[in-house]
């Protein structure tokens, strides 16, 4: 039976990552169809908005879209579409792998970090924001919840035990915030009580970051709150080579949104070669979500053979190739 995903181009290089990244779920030879959506500029010079009602039905219907970078115009009141597209579908967790591949220039070698952020509250959606009429005075409300921290840390668990991951690593601050982060960390320790199989332990965000640092090996999965795990998970990229390889899933219990986490890069917009990988490795993510685990994993060994011998990789990675001259490096691999 045919699956139909909602894919939204986007902005800068989105198209130009979104059309090498389909040619190349096209040669795994799955029956996907594409459902092609706007948001972000293309849909406000397209519809005159930037997240149209039609573009969120198609997501609905399918339940799961990809897509690429959305440039978010900065201003006073400006709303991010990302951020909009989470609260609308309710994507609870945001999962960010950080590997290593070999060929790449990094700190570190041999790293494999799943950050599981919850994505809905916390601090990050700025709830609540206000400034005094003074100016003087700059306030805005935390909010965490019993059922956010427990779907969230029951999600990271039940992932470590799908992906046969050995250890979860709870990461707070309640020794400081102990209403907010105190009661994530009360909800996570009962939870991480039904899960026997999985080790894990607690560690607090500062300590966390110098941790990383320091000793990135003794991380396996993290599961945190929102801000926290929106900074942990770049700083995990940051020590697998940058944004370029990154990608990142958006999961709901109703539908599921997969991205690259680097933005829509305006400066090397329309010159063909931006990397896909981000996004091409978001797609096994969505793979694997679909249920073509095997498909993923092809995609994934080709994506690390591809890179690792230097074949027409783009010149963030060091090489001189095009988008598509990658895209076709691989097709040819999985061929
Ligand atoms: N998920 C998203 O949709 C998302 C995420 C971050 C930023 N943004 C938006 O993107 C726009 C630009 O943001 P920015 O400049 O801060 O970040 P950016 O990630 O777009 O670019 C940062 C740097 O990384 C480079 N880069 C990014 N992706 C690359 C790729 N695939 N291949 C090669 N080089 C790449 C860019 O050329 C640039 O030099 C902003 O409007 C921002 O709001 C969107």
């Amino acid at each position: 039976m045919s699956t139909t995903i909602a894919v939204i181009p986007g902005d800068g290089i989105g198209p130009e990552i979104m059309r090498a990244t389909l040619r190349v779920i096209d040669a795994l030879g799955l029956d996907i169809a594409y459902d092609f959506v706007e948001a972000g500029l293309a849909a406000q010079d397209k519809c005159g908005e930037l997240l149209p009602q039609a573009t969120l039905d198609v997501i609905a219907r399918h339940k799961v879209a990809l897509k690429s970078p959305l440039t978010t115009p900065v201003g006073e009141g400006f709303t991010s579409i990302n951020v909009a597209l989470r609260k609308k579908f309710d994507l609870y967790a945001n999962v960010r792998p950080a590997i290593s591949f070999p060929g790449t220039k990094s700190r570190y070698e041999n790293i494999d970090i799943l950050t599981v952020r919850e994505n809905t509250e916390g601090a990050y959606i700025g709830e609540g924001q206000q400034v005094s009429a003074d100016g003087e005075t700059a306030t805005a409300t935390q909010k965490i919840t019993h059922k956010g921290s427990e779907r969230i840390v029951r999600y990271a668990f039940d992932l470590a035990r799908s992906a046969g991951r050995r250890k979860v690593t709870i990461v707070h601050k309640a020794n400081i915030l102990k209403s907010t982060s105190g009661l994530f960390l009360k909800i996570a320790r009962e939870v991480s009580a039904q899960y026997p199989d999985i080790e894990h332990n607690e560690m607090i965000v500062d300590n966390t970051c110098m941790q990383l640092v320091m000793n990135p090996w003794q991380f396996d999965v993290i599961v945190t709150t929102n801000l926290f795990g929106d900074i942990l998970s770049d700083l995990c990229a940051g020590l697998v080579g940058g944004l370029g390889l990154a990608p990142g899933a958006n999961i709901g219990a109703d539908a599921a949104i997969f991205e690259a986490v680097h933005g829509s890069a305006p400066d090397i917009a329309g010159r063909g070669i931006a990397n896909p990988c981000a996004l091409l490795l978001g797609a096994g993510q969505m793979l694997g979500h679909l249920g073509f685990e095997e498909h993923a994993n092809r995609l994934r060994q080709a994506i690390r053979a591809t890179i690792a011998a230097k074949d027409r990789v783009t010149p963030d990675l060091g090489g001189s190739g095009t988008t598509e001259g990658f895209a076709d490096a691989l097709i040819e691999r999985l061929r």
